[in-house]
């Protein structure tokens, strides 16, 4: 199998399992991601952590030695395949963190940026270096890249390919934080911080935040008093409130 997929306590973890080729994105690897995440998103976890197998890579990118060739309706085929497996990702029914542990080039950054959550080891290095191989992104990274880092910082690492190390990476605000000590184990102890959460309350929070960068200011406050406002009907809600004033520890349920 091209990836693994275990259960680390109450999260999922999918680890890329082809260090020898750095993790590259064959597509059958795509396909076995599409069908994790199938799994986890009819499972009970509570996060899903993603990484990549060995030392040196999170994932460099699809496979190059698989697209060198393809006629043009496979490569569109294999571009639309990427970006509905990411879709999925992105779509998950709780939140992701990307474990960047070395390189992320190509479809490897652009399948962590299909996470909510984007860490990594401080020997982590993200490029896009598509523009050497005389290629442009394919699995979603020109769309998702300037939502994260601005138009013109997207620009750059797309039409330049400049690697960029994990503390310039931390700067652009392309990852959350940087890692210490064992990656995994730094993952988990991050997803604690809202694994304790009411999962929907969660998923309104995260969609509230991701129309804004596509909506209209005026539009999208209206999409955040529609989500504020579900929130507040559920149990998770009344519960979190009485928690408040009976000073306690809330106990949510995820509805
Ligand atoms: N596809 C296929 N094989 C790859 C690969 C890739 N993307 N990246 C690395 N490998 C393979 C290498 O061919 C090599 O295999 P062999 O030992 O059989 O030759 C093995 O992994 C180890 O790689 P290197 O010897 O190159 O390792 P390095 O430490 O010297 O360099 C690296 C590391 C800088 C990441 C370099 O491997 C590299 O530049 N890789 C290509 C990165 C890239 O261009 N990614 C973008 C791909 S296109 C894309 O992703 C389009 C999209 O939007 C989906």
């Amino acid at each position: 199998m091209a990836i693994e997929l275990k259960r680390v306590e109450e999260f999922a973890l999918i680890t890329l399992n082809r260090p020898e080729a750095l993790n590259a994105l064959s597509f059958a690897l795509i396909r076995e991601l599409a069908r994790a995440f199938d799994e986890v998103a009819a499972s009970n976890a509570r996060a899903l952590l993603v990484t990549g197998a060995g030392a040196k890579a999170f994932c460099a990118g699809a496979d190059i030695k698989e697209l060198s060739g393809r006629p043009l309706a496979d490569q569109k085929r294999g571009a639309e395949l990427g970006q509905a497996t990411f879709a999925k990702l992105d779509r998950l029914p709780m939140p992701s963190v990307a474990i960047i542990n070395g390189y992320a080039f190509g479809g490897g950054l652009e399948l962590a940026l299909a996470c909510t959550f984007r860490l990594a080891t401080r020997n982590a290095k993200m490029a896009f270096p598509e523009i050497k191989l005389g290629l442009v992104p394919g699995y979603g990274g020109t769309q998702r890249l300037p939502r994260v880092v601005g138009e013109a910082r997207a620009l750059e690492m797309i039409m330049t390919g400049r690697t960029v190390d994990a503390e310039e990476a931390a700067r652009l605000g392309l990852v959350n934080r940087l890692l210490d000590g064992d990656p995994v184990a730094a993952g988990v102890a991050f997803a604690r911080e809202f694994s304790g959460y009411s999962l929907p309350v969660l998923g309104f929070a995260r969609e509230a935040v991701t129309r804004a960068l596509d909506t209209p200011l005026t539009e999208g406050l209206r999409i955040e008093a529609d989500l504020s406002t579900l929130a507040f009907q559920t149990g998770d809600a009344a519960e979190g409130m009485s928690a408040f004033m009976e000073k306690r520890k809330a106990r949510f349920k995820d509805c």
